[in-house]
């Protein structure tokens, strides 16, 4: 059985998507956040799945945070860290610790807008597809090996919001079967290359 343990920050759609495909051969061993009030803390603990919180304004910057944040998340022996509308950018020794085993969900198609307000940057940049990617995380914000991608037009009527919606629909199909992929041994990474047998 594999340990899964999941970050978030919200109200974790894509943790919910995870936990409903009840993966074979995997465990969500704890949800963690950074915000004791995430809505997707309280969904995860009715379902009797361990949660715990850990506040980074609580810290005195970001090493000591993602210090402590690792020796929590570790104390789950975890064999995937999936970071799921987890807010925080990450040091690149937390990165380091969990190399090849922490995955990101990013909602465009990468290496296409990187960072924050991706939906009004793609409508604005008047592409005509858009979507999701999953990948493995590396020290260089959503950037890292291409686990699978999932694409959905733009439609000339479409606000920030209308895209959001129709991306956010891949992306609960998307992740849990990356991380059943992962789960199951499937992946295998070369460079920034991620391939997957069947
Ligand atoms: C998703 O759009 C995800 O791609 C991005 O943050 C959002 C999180 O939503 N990284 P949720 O908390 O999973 O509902």
């Amino acid at each position: 059985m594999k340990n899964i343990v999941i970050l978030i920050s919200g109200r974790g759609s894509n943790m919910q998507a995870i936990a409903d495909a009840r993966i074979a051969g995997a465990r969500i061993a704890a949800v963690i956040s950074n915000k004791a009030d995430a809505e997707g803390l309280a969904w995860a603990r009715a379902r009797g799945i361990t949660t715990a919180s850990l506040n980074h304004k609580d810290f005195d910057g970001r090493d000591a945070f993602d210090a402590a944040l690792a020796e929590l998340i570790d104390t789950f022996a975890p064999d995937l860290v999936i970071l799921a509308g987890f807010m925080r950018i990450l040091t690149p020794g937390f990165v380091g610790h969990y190399e090849n085993r922490l995955m990101n969900i990013h909602p465009s198609l990468l290496p296409a807008f990187t960072g924050l307000h991706t939906h009004e940057r793609a409508i604005a940049e008047g592409v005509k597809f858009a979507g999701c990617t999953v990948h493995f995380v590396t020290a260089e914000l959503d950037h890292g090996p291409i686990v699978a991608q999932a694409v959905v037009p733009v439609h000339d009527a479409d606000d920030a919001a209308a895209l959001a919606a129709r991306i956010l629909v891949e992306e609960h199909r998307l992740y849990p079967q990356a991380v059943a992929d992962f789960v199951a041994g499937r992946l295998t990474i070369a460079g920034q290359r991620v391939l997957r047998r069947d």
